[in-house]
């Protein structure tokens, strides 16, 4: 297929992109750089398969000539502003980014004659699940706790909008809505890892803090209501994510919109995760207790099996001491990131 990937410099996108090209797939990388990674696409080494053009996902005519001249049919839309605490520092910077800009690609899609989207959405759609909704399903009512969440909502409800009305149409598309749980880890292959500028995501800090001389974690809450007091995630690896991409990439029927939950099913406390990069890296992730983050769910982790059931995906990694490792191991061999 001749896929247009956009945030192919971030951490996600990146990893998508080398596995489309190991697939046999052309693939045209669009990244504004704001806060991904040229370096990251450049590693790939992938010559004509790949082309590399910086730009936003807003522009719409930057877009339209992309689509036009790689004759894309599939589009896998990943660049979007991720941080739900900063999300509710600067809420409308979150739609400006995340639903505007996003609206004009869909609309060069629409017009391009696109078949297949595949979009990155959030469990952070799905806010704090109704007791005992959780492990969640597809099916648990989306009530968002953060701008962020609120608006992987808004455009997943543009994307039915279009699928619906394109399948009353002559030019039915396909689209599907991934709901990331939280995604860690590196590539196995020690090419790409994750490289975010301001880092934010537990797994990169508590590794960061194991170092010598680095500012110890902040640990955001410890009176959740959960076991040990702190708050609980899903973690998948990126490996396994992208794969999930392909999958459902390859086998998502135009006229149909599906949602999938992509995550390993079973939810780590913060302390948890902690304990599992003081495994993986030996040392000790040195933790200061501070007060909650604004924004924050309390316990999220997938009921992952419809696209098991559907599509027969199932993680590699299930172990949380193994995907932090794959991040350490990356961490270890490029400390200062890809800028290094
Ligand atoms: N945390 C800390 N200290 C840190 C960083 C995180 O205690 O320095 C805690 C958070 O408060 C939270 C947990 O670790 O309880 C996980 O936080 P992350 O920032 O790693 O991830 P989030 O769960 O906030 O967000 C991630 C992705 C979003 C996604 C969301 C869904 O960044 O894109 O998961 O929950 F939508």
């Amino acid at each position: 297929m001749n896929v247009l990937v956009t945030g192919a410099a971030g951490y996600i996108g990146s990893h998508a992109c080398k596995r489309l090209l190991a697939g046999g797939h052309r693939v045209v990388a669009l990244d504004d750089l704001s806060r991904g990674h040229r370096r990251a696409l450049e590693l790939l080494d992938a010559g004509e398969s790949l082309c590399i053009a910086e730009g936003s996902v807003g522009d719409e005519p930057l877009v339209t000539s992309l689509l036009a001249e790689h004759a894309i049919d599939t589009v896998m839309h990943f660049a979007a502003l991720a941080y739900v605490g900063e999300s509710v520092e600067q809420p409308l910077r979150y739609y400006t980014n995340n639903v505007a800009q996003g609206l004009a690609l869909l609309g060069a899609c629409d017009a391009s004659g696109v078949e297949r989207f595949v979009f990155s959405s959030s469990c952070a759609t799905y806010g704090d699940p109704p007791e005992g909704l959780v492990p969640v399903p597809e099916t648990c009512p989306q009530h968002p706790t953060s701008p962020y969440g609120w608006t992987k909502l808004v455009y997943e409800h543009a994307l039915l909008g279009w699928s619906h009305a394109r399948a009353l149409s002559s030019r039915p598309v396909a689209v599907a809505l991934l709901r990331y749980f939280n995604v860690a880890g590196a590539d196995s292959s020690g090419v790409l890892g994750e490289d975010h500028d301001p880092e934010t995501h537990l797994v990169p800090v508590a590794i960061r803090a194991t170092r010598e001389g680095a500012a110890p974690l902040s640990l955001f809450g410890t009176d959740y209501p959960t076991h040990d007091g702190t708050c609980v995630r899903d973690y998948v690896h990126v490996e396994d994510l992208v794969d999930a991409h392909i999958l459902t990439m390859t086998s998502i029927k135009r006229g149909k919109a599906v949602a999938y939950n992509l995550g390993v099913g079973r939810g780590h406390s913060v302390r948890e995760v902690i304990a599992a990069v003081e495994r993986a890296t030996g040392r000790r992730v040195p933790v200061v207790e501070k007060r909650r983050r604004p924004g924050d769910a309390v316990a999220l982790y997938a009921d992952a099996s419809k696209i098991t059931r559907e599509l027969g995906w199932k993680p590699r990694y299930t172990d949380i001491v193994e995907t932090v490792a794959s991040a350490a191991r990356w961490f270890e061999a490029n400390p200062r990131g890809y800028d290094g």
